[in-house]
């Protein structure tokens, strides 16, 4: 059970949680039941056999391909509100994959009214509020990916901006120029996740032609004191990830967050893909707190706020 004097226990802001990656085992077999057609084996709650970001994404992408209708989209979304409440999330940016959906035929309608009904439900029952960051698979082809684009102009109000994520190698974010040019002119914020398995210059791409105005994971840019001093001046936050950098071997010492923070970077503490990782955001806070003083924690969860697309915290 949490424990209510925990530091953590207070209103927090969440940026960086997939939410197919909230597709906890119960889920997951329910809809291996209804849908199973698929083939797809059951799982149990014991963890998932993944040690790295390409055996992980490999479990990931085999679990989308159980979110079939607007009920299952609607269920997952559901989860994640439930947990949010629970872990004190009072505001969440949400990302989702359109291309692990539309690319199985699904369609972006099934897709987007599952997830907004539940986000209308959490608006009147909880006053929760959430914002949608669908984020473009490296390792799709981009024409699918302008076209789902295209398609989500349709939910301009619940989209605040656009990712870019899956495995790294060998996808440089410049690679995504043109599209990202075309996100920036539909008045839409830019993420992206780099350096996480790709190298310092991929965090620098994502920031000088991609314009990311946040940088989802960025662990590798301690490996370039220059991208460092960019980041504290520019003051572009990093959503850190804990327990995902912990399950897929990105860092084993935990230690390395309070560096990043004390050389003056902006982070954010994230899940991530929580069901996958058996943690969601309080249980990431615990497993660093004991490197970062009181104040500190404190001032991450400051930064959730601020480094959120509102303007209004
Ligand atoms: N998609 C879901 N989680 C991811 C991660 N940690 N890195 C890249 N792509 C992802
Ligand atoms: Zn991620």
């Amino acid at each position: 059970f949490p424990n209510p004097h925990e530091p953590w226990a207070q209103d927090k802001a969440e940026l960086h949680m997939h939410l197919e990656g909230c597709l906890e085992p119960d889920l997951w077999n329910k809809f291996q039941r209804k849908h199973s057609y698929l083939d797809i084996a059951p799982v149990t709650t014991v963890t998932y056999p993944f040690t790295d970001l390409s055996s992980f994404l490999a479990w990931r992408y085999q679990g989308d391909r159980l979110l079939n209708d607007e009920e299952d989209f609607f269920d997952l979304t559901w989860r994640y509100v439930q947990r949010a409440l629970d872990n004190h999330i009072v505001y969440a940016e949400l990302f989702f994959d359109p291309q692990a959906h539309t690319a199985r035929g699904v369609s972006l309608d099934t897709v987007m009214s599952g997830i907004i009904r539940a986000l209308r439900q959490a608006e009147q029952r909880y006053g929760w509020t959430a914002r949608l960051i669908p984020n473009i698979l490296r390792d799709h082809p981009l024409r699918t990916a302008e076209d789902d684009l295209a398609h989500l102009e349709a939910y301009g109000d619940w989209i605040v901006g656009v990712g870019l994520d899956s495995r790294e190698l060998p996808y440089p974010p410049r690679l995504f120029r043109h599209l990202f040019d075309q996100v920036r002119r539909k008045g839409w914020h830019v993420v992206a996740h780099a350096g996480e398995e790709g190298p310092a210059s991929y965090i620098w791409q994502a920031l000088d032609e991609l314009g990311a105005e946040r940088i989802d994971h960025g662990i590798h840019a301690m490996d370039d004191p220059v991208l460092m001093g960019r980041l504290k001046i520019d003051r572009i936050p990093l959503t850190i990830c804990p327990w995902s950098n912990k399950r897929l071997g990105v860092t084993t010492d935990l230690s390395i967050y309070y560096k990043l923070f004390h050389e003056g970077l902006v982070l954010t503490i994230n899940s991530d893909d929580p069901a996958y990782f058996s943690s969601y955001l309080n249980a990431n806070f615990e497993l660093i707190s004991p490197y970062f003083p009181p104040d500190a924690l404190q001032q991450l969860i400051k930064n959730s706020f601020v480094a959120s697309f509102r303007t209004d915290f």
